[in-house]
């Protein structure tokens, strides 16, 4: 999973290092969250092909995903890019999916906070409301199947169960760490998977949770590395001295990284194994 792409540096280093990692490492699934791609704010058509050009399975977003409304369409006509699905009914495109790869079944789910953001839906309701979708029980009670240690229940080959059929993974779009932890654990036994996006700072706190789900607070994100969040240091500076909201421009000039998550994932299980973070620079 790859931190936000920010701008053409995004692009660019993104371009450059993610072939490479995806077969140095033979990852099997490649999530980038490209929502600041368009010039730091949003994405078109064209940031959106190169992402997927350079090896992104499904790409996610964000707050920023609305930025651009002539992409709104291709929210509805590519199912590889996602927005948030707690934005409320009626907008346009899809915030999960269920994709094979490799023989594996994949489900990714991309959410956002409400913690000094938007307040649009629950994220921890319309998680459950997207588990509901895929299978008929209760998602509080996690389902009798033996992923995530589970006691196996005698008809396990037709368990409705999210993780009998599918490594869920869940990019989390949100500002508070406070409510990236919570929702960490509420997911917790549940996906294989979440990371936490949109602050474009790498959090050292990789970990497997206690029932099985990897976590990592934020990936990161992928451009100008000594920018502020991969923007021009001089206009964020005049931003919090004079506390006038400048229009944000991405950093020309720096140097650039790709930052995320590697995560191995145990097919059989659901659980998470092992994380490494990643910082990749150019060169
Ligand atoms: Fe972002």
């Amino acid at each position: 999973m790859i931190g936000d792409v920010v701008g053409e540096p995004g692009l660019a280093i993104l371009e450059q290092k993610l072939p490479g990692l995806i077969a140095e490492h033979n990852a099997d699934l490649a999530l980038v969250n490209g929502e600041n791609a368009a010039a730091g704010f949003g994405l078109n058509e064209e940031c959106l092909r190169r992402i997927l050009g350079a090896g992104a399975d499904v790409v996610t977003t964000g707050n920023h995903v609305w930025e651009k409304r002539e992409f709104w369409p291709f929210l509805d006509k590519e199912e590889r890019v996602l927005r948030p699905a707690n934005y409320p009914q009626g907008n346009p495109g899809r915030g999960w999916i269920r994709l094979e790869k490799a023989g594996v079944s994949y489900l990714v789910i991309n959410l956002q906070g409400r913690e000094y953001m938007t307040p649009i839906d629950c994220p921890f309701t319309t998680f459950n409301s997207i588990v509901e979708s895929q299978w008929t029980g209760n998602s509080d009670r996690h389902p009798p199947c033996s992923a995530f240690g589970n006691t196996p229940a005698p008809d396990e080959g037709n368990c409705p169960a999210l993780f009998c059929r599918a490594l869920a993974l869940v990019d989390f779009h949100a500002e508070s760490t406070r409510e990236k932890e919570a929702l960490g654990y509420y997911l917790d036994g549940k996906v294989s998977m979440m990371a936490g996006t949109h602050t474009h700072v790498q959090t050292a706190d990789e970990r497997v949770l206690p029932k099985g789900t990897g976590y990592i607070t934020d990936l990161g994100m992928t451009g100008i590395s000594n920018g502020v969040i991969g923007m021009d240091k001089t206009i964020c500076l005049d931003r919090a001295r004079n506390q006038v909201l400048y229009r944000m421009e991405c950093a020309a000039e720096g140097t650039p990284a790709v930052e995320g998550v590697l995560a191995e994932l145990d097919r059989d299980s659901g659980r998470a194994l092992n994380l490494r973070r990643i910082r990749s620079f150019a060169g």
